[in-house]
């Protein structure tokens, strides 16, 4: 495995639409393991394929409760019409945060690193980082959801206040 480079808002490859995996290879299998590894390096819960220059459906995510998750070609769906509100930070837009609402529960449909299908429920934060990184995949930014002004992240605070904050 290996660092990737993450690519940083302003790269139009973060922009456009991911196409869908149609069968795993080993190549595909390395990316996912260097997105782990990239996305671990750099202090993240998500991290999806555009942020390292492939325009492909994947997208993994590790909020720290100990379950990895490797999405590909998934859908994420809103449960219910309970929302959430809190801020959101992005790999590729570093050393930033702002405040997004999401759905505070969704249901995913994926297919795994075996290309098997699978489907889950999220809440919270996991609800928020599969949804943030479903984004990614339509070449759509946090940014553009941010409700008043992106703000620099403190990380003293975000060192107090625990791991509140997602950056994907
Ligand atoms: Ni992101």
């Amino acid at each position: 495995m290996a660092l990737r480079e993450i690519r940083v808002e302003g790269d139009e490859i973060l922009e456009k639409s991911c196409k869908p995996v149609k069968a795993m290879t080993e190549r595909l299998k390395e990316l996912v393991g260097d997105m782990f590894e990239t996305m671990y390096h750099a202090d993240g819960v998500g991290l999806a394929a555009p942020q390292v220059g492939v325009l492909r459906q994947i997208f993994v995510v590790d909020i720290g409760d100990g379950k990895r998750f490797v999405c590909i070609n998934p859908e994420v769906t809103a449960v219910g019409e309970e929302i959430q509100t809190g801020e959101e930070g992005c790999l590729s837009v570093p050393g930033k945060q702002g405040i997004v609402t999401r759905p505070l529960n969704v249901h995913v449909k994926a297919l795994d690193i075996n290309m098997e299908p699978y489907e889950f429920d999220a809440s919270g934060l996991l609800a928020r980082a599969m949804c943030h990184e479903n984004d990614h995949l339509s070449g759509v930014m946090y940014t553009t959801k941010v409700e008043g002004e992106l703000e620099d992240v403190n990380y003293e605070d975000l060192e107090e206040t625990d791991d509140e904050d997602s950056e994907g």
